[in-house]
């Protein structure tokens, strides 16, 4: 977990929905990395629909000769323009791992998740298997569950240490309440998923936001962040504007004013 949590991750998703100019993907990217991003995350379902592995491409594009950390994800990937599959049978999470160690031309990947375990047919502990073999391998330094249960995380650790867990967890909605509870118990680093994506007004955190003259969203990913010493969000901000202001979060001053404003807002 060290050196995982409390981050601000930049993620990649948004970079694969729409036809891309990758020359200015690649530069919000890298502006993200030269504000102090440390942490990428993509996944080999970050395809363009002409190019099944853009959002991977472009990460190992930009972590080139720097060393920043990359998590990315397998058994799951894009069918064509609005179809994805979800597989994490031993078979394909292997081949998954070696096709992204082709793309990063590296011989191990830092962070490998398995990407849909709520939707794949196979049970969890096949799929955590075959990654425990590929880490016991060397080729995959630390693993991941993303879109998991309690007691999917429960049975996955009954067979190999998990490194990481990566669910969908927004400062307004706090879904993932339950998960994060176990990754603290369990020191597994979490990482929150689309932590803006939640319709749920905040007006305190405004009032603050707009009396210090920060963003709304950059005092959420902050909320976030002290929420547990496990927690790190992963912002899917795609214009360097955005991925600056985001970054800023793991720098923004917590206060028990803020703290009681955030309170106060999801009571
Ligand atoms: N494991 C999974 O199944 C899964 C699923 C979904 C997402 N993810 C990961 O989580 C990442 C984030 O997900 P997401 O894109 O849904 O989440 P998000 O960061 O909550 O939402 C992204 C949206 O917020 C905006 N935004 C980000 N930072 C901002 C800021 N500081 N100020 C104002 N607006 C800001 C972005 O705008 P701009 O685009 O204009 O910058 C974009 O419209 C993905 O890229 C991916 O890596 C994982």
């Amino acid at each position: 977990m060290q050196g995982l949590s409390g981050r601000v991750v930049l993620g990649l998703a948004g970079f694969s929905m729409t036809p891309r100019d990758r020359k200015a993907d690649l530069a919000t990217i890298r502006a993200g990395i030269e504000a102090g991003a440390a942490i990428l995350d993509t996944a080999r379902a970050y395809a363009q629909v002409d190019n099944s592995l853009y959002g991977e491409e472009l990460a190992a594009e930009a972590a080139n000769g720097t060393d920043v950390i990359v998590g990315t994800k397998g058994g799951h990937s894009r069918i064509n323009a609005d179809t994805w599959d979800a597989d994490i049978s031993a078979g394909r999470i292997r081949d998954d791992v070696e096709s992204s160690l082709r793309v990063f031309g590296r011989e191990q990947l830092d962070l490998y998740y398995l990407h849909r375990v709520d939707l794949a047919d196979q049970p969890v502990e096949e799929g955590v298997a075959a990654l425990a073999a590929l880490r016991d391998e060397g080729k995959l330094a630390r693993i991941g569950l993303s879109n998991v249960t309690v007691s999917e995380l429960e049975r996955a650790t009954a067979i190999a240490q998990v490194d990481a867990v990566q669910n969908r967890h927004t400062a307004m909605g706090r879904e993932a309440d339950d998960v994060v509870a176990w990754c603290e118990a369990n020191q597994v680093a979490f990482f929150a998923y689309s932590p803006l994506r939640s319709s749920i007004p905040a007006p305190r955190l405004a009032a603050v936001a707009a009396e210090r003259g920060a963003t709304l969203q950059r005092l959420q990913l902050a909320a976030l962040l002290h929420s547990s010493p496990v927690v790190s969000v992963i912002s899917g901000a795609t214009r360097p504007q955005t991925a600056l202001d985001s970054i800023a979060a793991e720098r923004e001053p917590w206060t028990a004013e803020l703290q009681t404003a955030y309170e106060a807002d999801l009571a």
